[in-house]
Protein backbone atom coordinates (compact mmCIF):
# COMPACT_ATOMS: atom_id res chain seq x y z
CA UNK A 1 0.00 0.00 0.00
CA UNK A 2 1.97 3.38 -0.90
CA UNK A 3 0.81 6.33 1.35
CA UNK A 4 -0.34 9.63 1.01
CA UNK A 5 1.38 12.29 2.80
CA UNK A 6 -0.35 13.90 5.76
CA UNK A 7 -0.37 16.97 3.66
CA UNK A 8 -1.98 15.37 0.79
CA UNK A 9 -4.82 13.88 3.56
CA UNK A 10 -5.70 17.21 4.69
CA UNK A 11 -6.58 18.44 1.07
CA UNK A 12 -7.99 15.67 0.54
CA UNK A 13 -10.06 16.24 3.80
CA UNK A 14 -10.99 19.55 2.85
CA UNK A 15 -12.47 18.76 -0.18
CA UNK A 16 -14.43 15.59 1.72
CA UNK A 17 -15.77 18.48 4.14
CA UNK A 18 -16.87 21.16 0.96
CA UNK A 19 -18.89 18.13 -0.37
CA UNK A 20 -20.39 17.12 3.09
CA UNK A 21 -21.34 20.06 3.55
CA UNK A 22 -22.93 21.30 -0.11
CA UNK A 23 -24.97 18.12 0.62
CA UNK A 24 -26.05 19.17 4.02
CA UNK A 25 -27.30 22.42 2.47
CA UNK A 26 -29.49 20.45 0.04
CA UNK A 27 -30.68 18.15 2.99
CA UNK A 28 -31.71 21.81 4.75
CA UNK A 29 -33.51 23.07 1.71
CA UNK A 30 -35.85 20.18 0.84
CA UNK A 31 -36.86 19.08 4.45
CA UNK A 32 -40.08 19.18 4.87
CA UNK A 33 -41.02 19.99 1.39
CA UNK A 34 -40.59 16.74 -0.55
CA UNK A 35 -42.74 15.67 -3.41
CA UNK A 36 -41.12 13.06 -4.77
CA UNK A 37 -40.45 9.93 -2.36
CA UNK A 38 -40.01 6.58 -4.20
CA UNK A 39 -38.76 3.20 -3.86
CA UNK A 40 -35.68 1.77 -5.35
CA UNK A 41 -36.35 -1.84 -5.70
CA UNK A 42 -36.79 -3.74 -2.32
CA UNK A 43 -40.03 -2.40 0.18
CA UNK A 44 -38.81 0.87 2.10
CA UNK A 45 -35.72 1.61 0.10
CA UNK A 46 -36.60 5.08 -0.73
CA UNK A 47 -35.30 7.54 -2.27
CA UNK A 48 -36.36 11.38 -2.81
CA UNK A 49 -35.38 14.80 -4.73
CA UNK A 50 -33.10 15.66 -1.65
CA UNK A 51 -30.98 12.51 -2.35
CA UNK A 52 -30.62 13.14 -6.19
CA UNK A 53 -29.83 16.71 -5.57
CA UNK A 54 -27.32 16.19 -2.32
CA UNK A 55 -25.46 13.84 -4.61
CA UNK A 56 -25.39 16.45 -7.38
CA UNK A 57 -23.68 19.05 -5.20
CA UNK A 58 -20.87 16.40 -3.94
CA UNK A 59 -20.12 15.39 -7.41
CA UNK A 60 -19.54 18.93 -8.39
CA UNK A 61 -17.26 19.50 -5.54
CA UNK A 62 -15.29 16.05 -6.46
CA UNK A 63 -15.32 16.68 -10.23
CA UNK A 64 -14.04 20.15 -9.74
CA UNK A 65 -11.16 19.00 -7.38
CA UNK A 66 -10.01 15.61 -8.14
CA UNK A 67 -11.78 14.76 -11.89
CA UNK A 68 -9.15 11.89 -12.36
CA UNK A 69 -10.52 9.95 -9.07
CA UNK A 70 -13.15 6.86 -8.62
CA UNK A 71 -16.62 7.48 -7.52
CA UNK A 72 -18.85 5.46 -5.76
CA UNK A 73 -22.14 7.61 -5.51
CA UNK A 74 -25.32 5.73 -3.90
CA UNK A 75 -27.39 7.24 -6.53
CA UNK A 76 -25.29 7.24 -9.55
CA UNK A 77 -22.97 3.95 -9.19
CA UNK A 78 -19.27 4.21 -10.46
CA UNK A 79 -18.08 7.07 -12.13
CA UNK A 80 -14.50 8.15 -12.77
CA UNK A 81 -11.47 6.65 -13.75
CA UNK A 82 -11.61 2.84 -12.67
CA UNK A 83 -7.98 2.71 -12.49
CA UNK A 84 -7.42 5.48 -9.85
CA UNK A 85 -6.24 3.83 -6.63
CA UNK A 86 -8.65 6.87 -5.29
CA UNK A 87 -12.39 6.18 -4.22
CA UNK A 88 -14.80 7.98 -3.23
CA UNK A 89 -17.38 6.84 -1.32
CA UNK A 90 -20.58 9.05 -1.13
CA UNK A 91 -23.79 8.69 0.75
CA UNK A 92 -25.79 12.20 0.02
CA UNK A 93 -28.27 11.66 2.30
CA UNK A 94 -27.90 8.15 4.80
CA UNK A 95 -31.23 8.03 6.67
CA UNK A 96 -33.22 8.38 4.00
CA UNK A 97 -36.38 6.84 6.13
CA UNK A 98 -36.02 8.87 8.70
CA UNK A 99 -35.49 12.28 6.14
CA UNK A 100 -38.59 11.28 4.38
CA UNK A 101 -40.75 10.79 7.65
CA UNK A 102 -39.48 14.42 8.97
CA UNK A 103 -37.42 12.25 11.88
CA UNK A 104 -34.61 14.47 12.15
CA UNK A 105 -31.51 11.97 12.34
CA UNK A 106 -29.78 11.98 8.87
CA UNK A 107 -26.27 12.99 7.48
CA UNK A 108 -24.66 13.31 3.92
CA UNK A 109 -21.44 10.92 3.93
CA UNK A 110 -18.34 11.87 2.03
CA UNK A 111 -15.63 9.38 2.27
CA UNK A 112 -12.02 8.59 0.55
CA UNK A 113 -10.85 4.83 0.14
CA UNK A 114 -7.31 5.12 -0.85
CA UNK A 115 -5.76 1.36 -2.17
CA UNK A 116 -8.67 -0.41 -0.70
CA UNK A 117 -8.35 1.49 2.97
CA UNK A 118 -10.81 4.03 4.23
CA UNK A 119 -8.67 7.25 4.87
CA UNK A 120 -10.80 10.20 4.75
CA UNK A 121 -14.09 11.37 6.02
CA UNK A 122 -16.40 13.75 6.48
CA UNK A 123 -19.89 13.45 7.43
CA UNK A 124 -22.34 16.22 7.92
CA UNK A 125 -25.41 16.16 10.20
CA UNK A 126 -27.59 19.07 9.23
CA UNK A 127 -30.48 18.96 11.73
CA UNK A 128 -27.65 19.08 15.14
CA UNK A 129 -25.50 21.28 13.07
CA UNK A 130 -22.35 18.75 13.75
CA UNK A 131 -19.39 18.06 11.51
CA UNK A 132 -17.54 15.00 12.22
CA UNK A 133 -14.20 14.59 10.25
CA UNK A 134 -11.02 12.88 10.06
CA UNK A 135 -7.76 11.55 8.49
CA UNK A 136 -5.87 8.35 8.74
CA UNK A 137 -2.40 9.62 11.16
CA UNK A 138 -4.58 13.43 11.77
CA UNK A 139 -7.29 12.58 14.51
CA UNK A 140 -10.74 13.02 14.82
CA UNK A 141 -12.65 16.02 15.30
CA UNK A 142 -16.45 17.03 15.75
CA UNK A 143 -17.13 20.77 15.01
CA UNK A 144 -12.95 21.01 14.61
CA UNK A 145 -12.22 20.12 18.37
CA UNK A 146 -10.69 16.50 18.82
CA UNK A 147 -13.02 13.28 19.92
CA UNK A 148 -12.41 10.37 21.29
CA UNK A 149 -14.44 6.69 21.97
CA UNK A 150 -15.85 5.85 25.42
CA UNK A 151 -14.26 3.93 27.92
CA UNK A 152 -16.92 1.42 28.62
CA UNK A 153 -15.12 -2.29 28.96
CA UNK A 154 -18.21 -3.89 30.37
CA UNK A 155 -20.86 -5.01 28.16
CA UNK A 156 -23.25 -4.81 30.72
CA UNK A 157 -22.76 -1.06 31.22
CA UNK A 158 -22.94 -0.14 27.70
CA UNK A 159 -24.94 1.43 24.96
CA UNK A 160 -24.82 0.05 21.62
CA UNK A 161 -26.49 0.92 18.53
CA UNK A 162 -27.41 -1.32 15.20
CA UNK A 163 -29.29 -1.36 12.16
CA UNK A 164 -31.61 -3.44 9.79
CA UNK A 165 -30.70 -3.40 6.39
CA UNK A 166 -33.66 -3.27 3.55
CA UNK A 167 -33.47 -7.55 2.73
CA UNK A 168 -34.68 -7.86 6.12
CA UNK A 169 -37.64 -9.44 4.91
CA UNK A 170 -36.06 -11.90 2.66
CA UNK A 171 -33.54 -13.34 4.71
CA UNK A 172 -33.20 -15.06 8.26
CA UNK A 173 -29.99 -13.22 8.14
CA UNK A 174 -31.62 -10.13 9.31
CA UNK A 175 -29.62 -8.71 12.43
CA UNK A 176 -33.33 -9.77 14.65
CA UNK A 177 -31.52 -12.72 16.95
CA UNK A 178 -28.07 -10.18 17.23
CA UNK A 179 -30.72 -7.07 17.86
CA UNK A 180 -32.25 -9.60 20.72
CA UNK A 181 -29.52 -10.82 22.36
CA UNK A 182 -27.25 -8.15 22.52
CA UNK A 183 -30.84 -6.09 24.65
CA UNK A 184 -30.49 -8.61 27.01
CA UNK A 185 -26.89 -8.41 27.84
CA UNK A 186 -26.60 -4.07 27.93
CA UNK A 187 -28.31 -1.26 28.89
CA UNK A 188 -29.81 -1.21 25.83
CA UNK A 189 -29.16 -1.00 21.94
CA UNK A 190 -30.83 1.71 19.47
CA UNK A 191 -32.11 1.61 15.61
CA UNK A 192 -30.71 5.22 14.55
CA UNK A 193 -31.56 5.05 11.05
CA UNK A 194 -28.22 6.17 9.73
CA UNK A 195 -25.33 4.18 9.95
CA UNK A 196 -23.08 6.76 9.52
CA UNK A 197 -24.11 8.59 12.53
CA UNK A 198 -23.79 5.40 13.87
CA UNK A 199 -20.38 5.39 13.58
CA UNK A 200 -19.32 9.10 14.34
CA UNK A 201 -21.39 8.57 17.64
CA UNK A 202 -19.41 5.65 18.34
CA UNK A 203 -16.17 8.14 17.48
CA UNK A 204 -17.43 10.77 19.94
CA UNK A 205 -18.52 8.03 23.01
CA UNK A 206 -22.29 8.75 22.88
CA UNK A 207 -23.10 5.45 21.91
CA UNK A 208 -19.99 1.83 23.34
CA UNK A 209 -20.48 -0.17 19.84
CA UNK A 210 -22.11 -0.79 16.52
CA UNK A 211 -22.69 -2.88 14.63
CA UNK A 212 -24.51 -4.04 11.36
CA UNK A 213 -24.62 -6.40 8.21
CA UNK A 214 -25.74 -5.32 4.71
CA UNK A 215 -24.46 -2.33 4.61
CA UNK A 216 -22.75 -0.80 1.13
CA UNK A 217 -19.16 0.95 1.07
CA UNK A 218 -20.61 4.36 1.47
CA UNK A 219 -22.87 4.15 4.01
CA UNK A 220 -19.76 3.43 6.24
CA UNK A 221 -15.95 4.72 4.67
CA UNK A 222 -16.50 7.92 6.26
CA UNK A 223 -17.20 6.95 9.42
CA UNK A 224 -14.66 3.78 9.65
CA UNK A 225 -12.04 6.39 9.16
CA UNK A 226 -13.39 8.19 12.09
CA UNK A 227 -13.86 5.77 14.62
CA UNK A 228 -10.27 4.91 14.14
CA UNK A 229 -9.17 7.75 14.44
CA UNK A 230 -10.96 8.42 17.74
CA UNK A 231 -9.21 5.18 18.97
CA UNK A 232 -11.66 2.95 18.45
CA UNK A 233 -11.36 -0.47 16.34
CA UNK A 234 -13.41 -1.48 13.15
CA UNK A 235 -13.19 -5.30 11.97
CA UNK A 236 -15.23 -7.63 10.65
CA UNK A 237 -17.57 -9.41 13.45
CA UNK A 238 -15.11 -12.20 14.03
CA UNK A 239 -12.30 -9.78 14.88
CA UNK A 240 -10.36 -9.94 11.51
CA UNK A 241 -9.77 -7.44 9.33
CA UNK A 242 -12.45 -5.19 7.75
CA UNK A 243 -13.38 -6.19 4.47
CA UNK A 244 -15.11 -2.77 3.19
CA UNK A 245 -17.51 -4.74 0.69
CA UNK A 246 -19.03 -7.77 2.73
CA UNK A 247 -21.38 -4.79 4.21
CA UNK A 248 -20.66 -6.47 7.97
CA UNK A 249 -18.63 -4.57 10.43
CA UNK A 250 -18.32 -3.88 14.13
CA UNK A 251 -17.47 -0.65 15.53
CA UNK A 252 -16.75 -0.24 19.36
CA UNK A 253 -14.94 1.83 21.64
CA UNK A 254 -11.77 -1.17 21.48
CA UNK A 255 -12.31 -1.95 25.53
CA UNK A 256 -15.28 -3.91 24.36
CA UNK A 257 -14.25 -5.26 21.37
CA UNK A 258 -13.60 -8.96 22.09
CA UNK A 259 -16.35 -9.72 24.56
CA UNK A 260 -18.99 -7.72 22.07
CA UNK A 261 -17.49 -9.96 19.06
CA UNK A 262 -17.94 -13.26 20.76
CA UNK A 263 -21.52 -12.25 21.83
CA UNK A 264 -22.02 -11.66 18.17
CA UNK A 265 -20.55 -15.01 17.37
CA UNK A 266 -22.86 -16.99 20.18
CA UNK A 267 -26.45 -15.84 19.15
CA UNK A 268 -28.81 -17.95 20.47
CA UNK A 269 -31.66 -18.42 17.32
CA UNK A 270 -34.51 -15.94 17.07
CA UNK A 271 -37.13 -19.05 18.68
CA UNK A 272 -35.68 -18.88 21.95
CA UNK A 273 -36.55 -15.29 22.71
CA UNK A 274 -40.35 -14.45 23.75
C1 LIG B 1 -29.45 3.17 5.48
C2 LIG B 1 -29.15 3.67 6.87
C3 LIG B 1 -29.63 2.69 7.90
C4 LIG B 1 -29.09 1.29 7.68
C5 LIG B 1 -29.39 0.83 6.27
C6 LIG B 1 -28.81 1.84 5.26
P1 LIG B 1 -29.93 5.02 3.56
O1 LIG B 1 -28.96 4.08 4.50
O2 LIG B 1 -27.76 3.87 7.04
O3 LIG B 1 -29.26 3.07 9.21
O4 LIG B 1 -29.67 0.43 8.61
O5 LIG B 1 -28.81 -0.43 6.07
O6 LIG B 1 -29.04 1.39 3.96
O7 LIG B 1 -30.68 4.10 2.65
O8 LIG B 1 -30.81 5.79 4.45
O9 LIG B 1 -28.92 5.83 2.83
CA1 LIG C 1 -26.92 4.99 3.63
CA1 LIG D 1 -28.55 7.21 1.13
Amino acid sequence: MSHSSAEQLEIFLDIATEAALAAGAILKTYWGKLEAVEEKGRPGDLVTEADKYAEAAILKVLQRHVPEHQILAEESGRLGDTNSKYLWAIDPLDGTTNYAHQYPFSAASVGLIIDGVPQVGAIFDPFHQELFRAAAGLGATRDRLPITVSQTSELRKSLLVTGFAYDRRETKDNNYAEFCHLTHLTQGVRRSGAASLDLAHVACGRVDGFWERGLSPWDIAAGVVIVREAGGQVTAYDGSPLDISSGRLLATNGYLHDSLSTELLRVPPLESWG
